[in-house]
């Protein structure tokens, strides 16, 4: 109750009368009867304190209702659900360095959707009462230190989409249970201490598309049941124990498989016919104790890698080898295989200009290459350890021979050619590289992504692919994305650093709903998929500068239409008997708050409407002037800056800002603006508008090119 007087004060503030008084007790009881669900509520406290919050980031999880305050992370349904309640739909704390643990609490958040505490460091078990959410799609808690086992109660979760807990400290096995996560697509596990064999009964999955647990201490068998799951794309078990297992031989029947990736799982036997899985593009079985030859037949077109090195592989090189238009990769090495290389690998390849195939072949027993050893530009071969490069009767093998590992891949960015002082250099300004429009300066969201099992092992010819992938799913502008960098990790995963910009026509800066949407977009995993690229993760969305006061759980929330209609008519009743305490405490307040003026007393204000005067939002006017960078400033008095800005109609103006000494009283502000929307005297630049939101007084005029400050500042001169 204490906020919602609070409220009331500070509406007050300006109103007098019985009409706003009217109008206050009306709001409280719509701010009343809008609470979150009292056990949800209860819950997020007992969430709050078994957490660890150095930095401060939940300060606000004390002060007034979840749902209507803005709890940092709680976002809750736009409606009251007809308990009268609101109730709690995401739980969005990635990336804000928490530790302590989950608290079994979080089970009582009937209606959550997402649950998402990515990248801290959570220490602790994962609390089996989150198998009470029924709601749940997303659960991300990847990238903490949780241990302790995946609790079998997880499988009640009917509706969730994806699991991801990678990269935390899990042990115990992967519960059967799992088998009815009936709609589940994507089960990442990777990254833990998960032992135990894969039960089989995953097999009955039939939305799953990615399945990925390497990095664990996984035994047993592979079960052949999984060459059944009808969707799934990515098998990656990379770095598991299959002491003694094969790999069976049905999965050469896989049917929508794109990736299969098997490196350093103690495997045996041979490697299987896997040529007909229509669209295999990577194909890794490393560090394995594989024997037998490699299969003669051929493998998808589109495949990518293959990566058959440190086996016990005898017999030649086949055809099934050749000839793949788009293959990056080719290791062999270390095997025992023999006899000529065919030429037909690095021939007929039609290139494009950014392809590059690597072949690497060394510590074999081959003896001879047939065809031609005129290799592409772009083609790398290594053949040391071969008796190939001891013997004297083949002539230039020598240079394979070596240990020459070929070149690294790059990005070339665009350079941007333009004036430097142009757009500010305080680091969060930039000039946009692809921009159509030349020397477009403005703020980009600087997001990490991590694309953590991709299906290519050279990123050059899938940079534009990517770039459009990336932009189609987040409803961009091919220019407004920029690959700042990228780096391979060990997985391999490819790691990104991407700059988002906001569209030409627009302005310098991304609009609060536009960040709000892009960063929905990432954390919701609302994205077609991609064959290609895999699943992404989102490493960090970090607001700087111009952003970094943004609320991400700013909502507008609605409200039913019967609700409603019974809260007027309650309001109404209520009304007569609360205004005449309200309008003397607010009158009494009033007297009290005259004084002591600071942009933070200013925040509340009354509209005016003043003819031939705009009122702007504090937005436009930090828009126009690139946040009022000191580049966009041409000039200073007493009063405050004066900037030059160019708004959204592409107008010039200039703009006057009050520094917090010089701000006025409201009454006093508004009274100058008046006073100055009269004066058309034909020495004076005309005001357009002014902006009194957020704390700010400023004026703005018309920009005459060459007025000068006086010219702006005088106006003032002529009023105070
Ligand atoms: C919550 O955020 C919205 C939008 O920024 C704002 O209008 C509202 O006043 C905030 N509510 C509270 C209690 O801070
Ligand atoms: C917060 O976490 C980031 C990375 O997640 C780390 O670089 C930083 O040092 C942490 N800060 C504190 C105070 O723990
Ligand atoms: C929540 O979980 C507890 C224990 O796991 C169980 O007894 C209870 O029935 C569950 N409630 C719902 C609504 O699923
Ligand atoms: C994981 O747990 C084991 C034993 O419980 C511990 O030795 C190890 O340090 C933990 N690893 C991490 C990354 O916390
Ligand atoms: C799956 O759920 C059914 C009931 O819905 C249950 O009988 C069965 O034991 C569950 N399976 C597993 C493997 O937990
Ligand atoms: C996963 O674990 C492997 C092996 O311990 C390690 O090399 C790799 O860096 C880890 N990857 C991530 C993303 O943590
Ligand atoms: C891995 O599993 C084996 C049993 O298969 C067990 O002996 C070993 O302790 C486990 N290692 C870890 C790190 O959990
Ligand atoms: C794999 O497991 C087998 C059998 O449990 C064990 O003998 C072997 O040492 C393990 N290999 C590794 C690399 O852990
Ligand atoms: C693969 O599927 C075919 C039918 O599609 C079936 O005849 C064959 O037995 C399967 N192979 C294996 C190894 O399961
Ligand atoms: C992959 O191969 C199939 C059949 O060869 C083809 O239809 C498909 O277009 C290819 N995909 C790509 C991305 O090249
Ligand atoms: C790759 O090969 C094609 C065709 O041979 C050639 O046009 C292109 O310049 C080569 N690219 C590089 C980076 O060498
Ligand atoms: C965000 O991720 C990028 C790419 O991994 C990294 O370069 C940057 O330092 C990260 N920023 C923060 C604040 O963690």
């Amino acid at each position: 109750m204490n906020v919602v007087f609070e409220g009331i004060m500070m509406f007050g503030l300006r109103a007098s009368g019985f009409v706003y008084a009217l109008l206050f007790s009306y709001l409280v009881l719509l701010a009343a009867a809008q609470t979150t669900d009292p056990q949800e509520a209860s819950a997020l406290q007992a969430i709050k304190n078994s957490l660890v919050d150095s930095m401060n980031h939940l300060r606000n999880w004390n002060k007034g209702d979840p749902c209507m305050s803005n709890w940092t992370g709680v976002l809750c349904f736009d409606t009251v659900e007809t308990d009268g309640h609101l109730h709690v739909r995401e739980l969005q704390l990635l990336s804000m360095n928490l530790s302590g643990n989950l608290a079994p609490e979080l089970g009582q958040l009937s209606r959550l959707k997402i649950l998402d505490f990515m990248w801290n460091d959570l220490t602790g078990t994962i609390p089996k009462e989150i198998g009470n959410i029924s709601s749940l799609i997303l659960l991300l808690l990847n990238g903490n230190k949780l241990s302790g086992s995946l609790p079998d109660d997880l499988g009640y979760l009917s509706n969730l989409n994806r699991l991801q807990v990678d990269e935390n400290n899990i042990t115990g096995t992967i519960p059967k249970s799992f088998a009815n996560l009936s709609r589940v697509r994507h089960l990442h596990l990777n990254n833990n201490s998960i032992g135990g064999q894969i039960p089989s009964e995953l097999s009955k999955l039939s939305t799953l598309i990615h399945l990925l647990v390497d990095n664990n201490n996984l035994s047993g068998n592979l079960p052949p049941e999984l060459s059944e799951l009808p969707q799934l794309r990515i098998l990656q078990l990379d770095n598991n124990n299959f002491s003694a297992s094969e790999i069976p031989a049905t999965y050469g029947n896989f049917s929508k498989l794109v990736k299969l990736s098997l490196r350093n799982c103690n495997l045996q036997g041979a490697v299987p016919d896997l040529s007909r899985i229509p669209n295999l593009y990577y194909l890794d079985l490393s560090w394995n104790h594989l024997t037998g030859s490699i299969p003669s037949k051929k493998l998808s077109e589109n495949v990518t890698t293959i990566d058959l090195s440190d086996n016990y592989l005898n017999g030649s090189i086949l055809e099934s080898i050749s000839n793949l238009p788009f293959l990056q990769t080719l290791s062999l090495e270390n095997n025992f295989l023999t006899g000529s290389i065919p030429a037909t690998i690095w021939q007929n390849k039609s290139f494009s200009t950014k392809a590059r195939l690597k072949i690497d072949l060394r510590n074999n027993s081959f003896s001879n290459i047939v065809g031609d050893l005129t290799l592409p530009n772009n083609v790398t071969l290594r053949l040391g350890g071969n008796p190939i490069c001891t013997s004297a009767n083949i002539p230039n093998t020598g240079r394979f021979c070596g240990s020459d590992a070929g070149g690294d891949e790059t990005l070339t960015n665009s350079k941007v050619n333009c004036p430097v002082q142009a757009c500010p250099v305080d680091n969060f300004f930039e000039y946009v590289p692809a921009s159509p429009e030349p020397c477009f300066c403005a703020a980009p969201l600087r997001i990490g992504y991590r694309l953590k099992s991709p299906s290519f092992t050279y990123f050059p010819p899938y940079v534009y692919p990517f770039e459009e992938y990336l932009t189609n799913a987040l409803n961009l502008e091919l220019y407004q994305l920029s690959i700042d960098s990228f780096a391979w990790e060990k997985g391999p995963r490819l790691r990104m650093y991407l700059k988002l910009f906001p569209t030409l026509n627009h302005s310098s800066m991304f609009d609060d709903s536009e960040v709000r949407r892009i960063r929905d977009r990432f954390t919701s995993w609302n994205f077609s998929g991609s064959d290609i690229f895999g699943p992404y993760e989102l490493l960090n969305f970090t607001l700087l500068g111009p952003y970094s006061n943004l609320n991400f759980n700013s909502q507008s929330k609605g409200i039913s239409g019967g609700i409603l209609a019974a809260i007027v008519v309650g309001a109404v009743a209520s009304a007569v008997a609360i205004t005449a305490a309200v309008t003397l405490l607010v009158m009494r307040r009033h007297a009290r708050y005259q004084h002591s003026l600071s942009r933070k007393r200013l925040s509340t204000k009354i509209s005016m409407k003043i003819d031939g005067v705009k009122g702007f939002k504090f937005k436009e006017l930090a828009m126009a002037t690139a946040y009022f960078s000191s580049s966009t400033q041409v000039g200073q008095g007493g009063y405050g800056k004066v900037y030059k800005g160019i708004l959204s109609d592409n107008t010039t103006v200039a703009i006057k800002r009050a520094e917090e000494g010089s701000l006025q009283g409201q009454n006093e502000f508004l009274t100058e603006i008046k006073l100055l929307s009269r004066l058309h005297h034909r020495n004076l630049v005309s005001l357009l508008g002014y902006c009194d939101e957020e704390g700010e007084q400023m004026l703005v005029y018309e920009f005459v090119p060459n007025g000068t400050l006086r010219d702006w500042l005088s106006v003032t001169m002529i009023c105070r």
